[in-house]
C-alpha cells in the first residue's frame, strides 16, 4: 500500500492552498461558479477529460456520463471539473482522424499541465480518442484512470444482426455486384447504428479499449460493458470514487505502464482477434512510457496467442455478445498464465485480483486456449524487400490461400488513380493480381488513412471474387478484413521500396514465414529508385505542415518525434 499524499503535496494546492493574491484570484473565480472552499479545500481536483461532442454519436452519452463520474469524485471527497478535449469523430473527421491523435495527446497533456489538476479522468472510446487521450496522460504522469465509451448495441437488420463497418463493406460490395436493392441499402442505414456508442464489432474502438484496460488503467470489465447498459453509468460513478484514492496515492501510468503490462495488452490483442491499427497506437503508448517496443514483439507474442474471440471481422459475433459471454475479465481469464497476472492495475490491486471470480457464460463467444477459433494471432508482421521495416496483416480475417501466394502486381499512385481504375469493366486483372496502394502513408495520405482495404475491381466483384491481396503504405479500419497488407514501412511517398513498384512485377507473400518479396532484380531496383522523385509536400503551412515535418513512420508509432519520452517539463511557474 502506498503512503498516502498530504494536502499540502497534492498539485492544485499551489493555486488553491497557499495565501497569496493569485490563489485568491483563483479562489474567487470558484466562487464565481458558486462553490465554497468546502467543495474544493484540501481536496484532489479531478480533471474528467471529456471527447463528447455534437458529431460524435460514439461519445453521444458522455455529456450525461460526466455526471456519473462527478457524483464518484464528490462521495469519495474529490472536486471535479469537466475540461472538453478534441472529440475526434471517425466517421467525420477527414482527411483521417489519425491526422489529429498527436494533437488530442497534446491537448489532453497541456489541459492537466495548465490547470491546477491532481489527477485524470479520461473519457474516451471512438478510435484515435482512446490512444490520444493515454499519451497524453502518460506524458503529462499525475493518476490517471480511464473511461471507456463502450460499444453500441447490435445492429438489426430484418432481424439479421449488422456490425458497424464490417456489414457495411459487406453489403456495400453486394450492392455493388447487383445483390441487393437501393431500398434494402437504405433500410441498413436505419439499422446499424442503434444506439449511442463506439462501433460494436472487434474494430478499433473495441481493440483500444480492451488493451486500455488490460494495461491496468482502467476498472477491471468496463471496456466491454454496452454503452446504454446501466452498469456504464455506475462503471463511471465507480471511476470518479477510484481516481479520488489514487491521487491519494499516487498511482501514476508509470508505476502500471512496465514491459510485463505491456505483453498483457499485446496477448490480450492477439486473443481479441484486434485491430491492426492497434499495433501503431500500442508502440506509441509504450515509447511514451520510456519503453522501447517494437512491431516485433507483436508478432513473436502472436506466434503463442491463439484468437479466442469468436467477434467480427475475424469471427461471429459481437461486442454485445462479447459482454454477455463474460466480458475481457472472462477472456484474460482464459488466456490464464499466458498472462501476468502479477502487474499493478488502476485499482491498486493485481491484475490476477481483477479477474478473480470471471467466468465464461457463452462458450461459443469467448473460446479456451484448448478450443481456440483461429489457432494464431490475431496479427503477423511481415518483413522482406518490399517491407525492410515491416508491415502487418490479419491473417485470421483472409482467405486462406493467400497466406502463401505470388502474383503479379496492379499499382496505383494514389487514391484517385485507384478510384478510377477499379470500376472499369476492361481493366486487366484476375483474382491473382496484388492490388497495390501508393502514398497512403503518415506524410503521403496524409495521415495514413484507412483506405488500406482497396476494393475488389467491380468485374471481379461481378464475377463472385469477394478477397485479393491488397497491399499498401495506409491502415485499414479494425471492422474491415480480407487479404489486406498494411502500414508498410517506410511509406512510399518517403521513397520506400513501395514507391518502386509498377504494374506487372510480381509480389510474394508468404505468411508463415513472415516474408514479402518484390521480384524485381537489384539492377532494375536501382535504376527506379534513381529515377523516383519525391512528390510536393502536402502542406504549406498551419497543423499539416508541422504534422509533416514530426510525423514518425507507422513502426515508429506515429508520433511527433518532439513528443517522444525525453526530459521531464517543469511544472508552470504562477506568478
Ligand atoms: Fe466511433 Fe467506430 S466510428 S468507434
Amino acid at each position: 500500500m502506498s503512503p498516502r499524499k498530504s494536502p499540502e503535496e497534492l498539485r492544485s494546492h499551489r493555486w488553491l492552498g497557499v495565501n497569496d493574491m493569485r490563489s485568491f484570484g483563483h479562489r474567487s473565480r470558484l466562487r464565481q461558479f458558486g462553490y465554497d472552499a468546502a467543495d474544493w479545500a484540501g481536496k484532489p481536483v479531478i480533471g474528467i477529460i471529456n471527447t463528447w461532442s455534437e458529431i460524435n454519436a460514439c461519445h453521444a452519452h458522455l455529456r450525461a456520463r460526466a455526471e456519473n463520474v462527478k457524483r464518484g469524485v464528490w462521495q469519495a471527497g474529490g472536486f471535479p471539473i469537466e475540461l472538453p478535449a478534441m472529440s475526434l469523430a471517425e466517421p467525420f473527421v477527414k482527411p483521417s482522424t489519425m491526422l489529429y491523435r498527436n494533437f488530442l495527446a497534446m491537448e489532453t497533456e497541456e489541459l492537466l499541465r495548465s490547470h491546477p489538476i491532481d489527477g485524470a479522468v479520461l473519457m474516451g472510446g471512438c478510435d484515435k480518442t482512446t490512444p490520444g487521450l493515454i499519451m497524453g496522460a502518460i506524458s503529462m504522469g499525475i493518476p490517471a484512470i480511464y473511461v471507456p465509451a463502450g460499444p453500441m448495441l447490435r445492429g438489426n437488420w430484418r432481424g439479421q444482426f449488422l456490425g458497424s463497418g464490417s456489414d457495411v463493406w459487406k453489403y456495400w460490395t453486394e450492392k455493388r455486384a447487383g445483390n441487393i436493392s437501393d431500398d434494402d441499402w437504405s433500410e441498413m442505414e436505419g439499422g446499424i447504428s442503434r444506439s449511442f456508442g463506439t462501433c460494436m464489432v472487434m474494430g478499433t474502438a473495441a481493440t483500444m479499449m480492451a488493451i486500455t484496460e488490460a494495461l491496468g488503467l482502467a476498472l477491471p470489465g468496463a471496456s466491454s460493458i454496452p454503452a446504454a447498459d446501466s452498469a456504464h453509468p455506475r462503471m463511471c460513478g465507480a471511476a470518479g470514487r477510484r481516481i479520488v484514492d489514487m491521487v491519494w496515492e499516487e498511482l501514476t501510468p508509470q508505476r502500471l505502464l512496465t514491459p510485463a503490462a505491456f505483453d498483457n495488452a499485446i496477448k490480450v490483442h492477439m486473443a481479441m482477434g484486434g485491430s491492426t491499427n492497434a499495433i501503431i497506437h500500442v508502440v506509441a503508448m509504450a515509447r511514451r512510457a520510456g519503453l522501447k517496443l517494437d512491431m516485433q514483439r507483436f508478432d513473436a507474442l502472436s506466434r503463442d496467442i491463439p484468437v479466442l474471440a469468436n467477434v467480427r471481422p475475424s469471427g461471429k459475433y459481437l461486442m454485445e455478445d462479447f459482454f454477455y459471454a463474460g466480458g475481457l475479465r472472462a477472456l484474460m481469464l482464459a488466456l490464464g498464465v499466458k498472462l501476468d497476472l502479477s502487474c499493478l492495475t488502476a485499482t491498486g490491486k493485481t491484475l490476477g485480483e481483477n479477474i478473480a471470480g470471471a467466468n465464461i457464460f457463452l462458450p461459443d463467444v469467448i473460446h479456451t486456449l484448448a478450443d481456440p477459433i483461429y489457432p494464431e494471432g490475431a496479427t503477423a508482421v511481415l518483413t522482406g524487400n518490399l517491407a525492410p521495416r515491416g508491415c502487418v496483416m490479419k491473417p485470421a480475417a483472409a482467405d486462406k490461400r493467400f497466406l502463401k501466394h505470388r502474383g503479379r502486381a496492379l499499382a496505383f499512385d494514389d487514391y484517385n488513380h485507384m478510384a478510377r481504375e477499379i470500376e472499369r469493366d476492361d481493366l486487366e486483372v484476375t483474382p491473382d493480381h496484388v492490388l497495390v496502394l501508393k502514398n497512403a502513408g503518415p506524410k503521403g495520405g496524409p495521415g495514413m488513412p484507412e483506405w488500406g482495404m482497396l476494393p475488389i475491381p467491380k468485374k471481379l466483384v461481378k464475377a463472385g471474387v469477394r478477397d485479393m491481396v491488397r497491399i499498401s503504405d495506409g491502415r485499414m479500419s479494425g471492422t474491415s478484413y480480407g487479404a489486406c497488407i498494411l502500414h508498410v514501412a517506410p511509406e512510399s511517398f518517403v521513397g520506400g521500396p513501395l514507391a518502386l513498384v509498377a504494374t506487372g512485377d510480381e509480389i510474394e507473400i508468404d505468411v508463415a514465414n513472415r516474408r514479402i518479396h518484390l521480384h524485381v532484380g537489384e539492377e532494375e531496383l536501382a535504376r527506379r529508385r534513381s529515377a523516383w522523385r519525391p512528390p510536393e509536400p502536402r502542406y504549406g503551412r498551419g497543423y499539416g505542415a508541422m504534422f509533416s515535418a514530426h510525423i514518425g513512420q507507422a513502426d515508429e508509432g506515429c508520433d511527433f518525434d518532439f513528443l517522444q519520452a525525453g526530459a521531464a517539463i517543469p511544472e508552470p511557474e504562477i506568478h
